[in-house]
């Protein structure tokens, strides 16, 4: 169907994202600073040294500031991170800011967005712009920047499907190097930027490909319940009709971390043999699983750790969420070694139950 919103782009010229990309360390002030409410977690975290960046005229500076220090880590929006109480690294909060319509081709728009751009008022500018395609991410917590780092997901959509390229400046080499879809090597909540060495690459912005011709992607069973199978079939959505869906479904199942601390699903859904799955088949009949392209499945991490017990189960100051199993949550005051031991013991009853190993999703950023 076509895009049945009239294109009426809502640019605010990002000159930051497109300065020169030079500078001298003069240009780069460290200071230390409290990121308890810089994580969405929640965590007391003292950065012993940090550097706030909001121009990319900086970068150069930062590069000769780096090779100070034995790591360095790169902080967006805080939302896929369990930090330490005392951080001694170089951490480098991204604030660049802009949105920029860069190419209106014949089957798409381009548009460039700047890392420190929040994520969610990215997508809604995009709804308001007619810029239709990222209406399944919405309410994601976390900055554009952060997002083609472990390729977030939700409802059957992922960042790989609408991204064109990522500008990243490479900290220790002082470069900025522009990669295609490809060459970011996007997988399930992973990347290469994620894999690389932490410290190693700033993703400085991201090119956007959004369709003028748009289908919804309705195949997820929370938005056939919500638009009835028969109904999205005789009459398509709007993108902002799935927009607000999809608002509706992650408000009702996970907590706001502005009110709950949490970092979303703390563990990834595990992907398993078609032999492995045939065998919990035959002892858990109700398992939930998703056949794969290449022939295994992806099990819901969430169901299993239900059906071990945890849900609503609370451990001091975490716990397992009540109404989504795979989110742990900061009741209050939380330290990371508490995040970890409940990760830990919440990894060992499913391995125990299932013998289905559990990786953590968010990033454990040590000392
Ligand atoms: N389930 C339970 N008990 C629970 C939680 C889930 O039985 O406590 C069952 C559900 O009934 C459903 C299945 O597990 O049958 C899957 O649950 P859900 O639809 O809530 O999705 P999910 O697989 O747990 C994934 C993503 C989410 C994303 C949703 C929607 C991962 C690790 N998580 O969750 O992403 O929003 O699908 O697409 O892939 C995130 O990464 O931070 C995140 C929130």
């Amino acid at each position: 169907m076509s895009n049945p919103l009239a294109p009426a782009p809502v640019v605010e010229h990002a000159g930051s994202i497109f300065e020169p990309c030079s500078g001298r360390a003069a240009d780069v002030r460290v200071e230390s600073a409290e990121l308890t409410t810089q994580n969405t977690l929640g965590l007391a975290c003292l950065a012993q040294h940090l550097v706030v960046l909001r121009s990319t005229a900086q970068l150069a500076g930062v590069s000769e500031l780096a090779r100070q220090y034995r790591h360095v880590f790169v902080l967006g929006g805080g939302s896929n991170v369990v930090l330490p109480p005392q951080l001694s690294a170089l951490v480098l909060k991204v604030e660049f800011k802009g949105v920029a319509l860069a190419g209106d081709v014949s089957d798409c728009w381009l548009i460039d967005v700047a890392a420190g751009e929040d994520w969610h008022a990215w997508v809604t500018t995009a709804m308001e712009s007619g810029w239709p395609g990222l209406e399944n991410l919405a309410l994601i917590p976390g900055t554009v920047g952060a997002a083609p780092v472990q390729n977030i997901g939700a409802y059957g959509v992922e960042l790989r499907d609408h991204l064109e390229s990522v500008t990243a400046w490479n900290i220790p080499q002082g470069l900025l190097r522009t990669f295609s879809r490809e060459e970011c090597e996007f997988a399930y909540r992973d990347s290469m930027f994620k894999r690389a060495p932490g410290g190693t690459w700033l993703i400085v912005s991201v090119r956007f490909r959004l369709p003028k011709v748009w289908a919804p992607v309705l195949g997820y069973p929370d938005l056939q319940k919500h638009f009835g199978l028969g109904a999205a079939k005789a009459q398509s959505p709007t993108p902002q009709a799935v927009f607000d869906a999809v608002c509706a479904i992650r408000r009702a199942k996970l907590p706001d971390p502005a009110e709950l601390g949490n970092a979303g699903s703390f563990f990834k859904n595990p992907v398993v043999s078609s032999v492995q799955h045939a065998q919990l088949m035959r002892m858990h009949p109700e398992i939930v699983s998703y056949l794969q392209a290449d022939g295994q499945y992806k099990l819901a991490a969430g169901w299993l750790i239900d059906r071990c017990g945890w849900k609503g189960r609370r451990v001091g100051a975490v716990g397992m969420h009540a109404r989504q199993a795979l989110v742990l949550v900061n009741y209050g005051g939380a330290h990371a070694n508490e995040v970890l031991a409940l990760a830990h013991a919440v990894r060992s009853s499913v391995q125990e139950h299932f013998g289905v190993e559990l990786e953590m999703e968010p990033i454990n950023v040590a000392e």
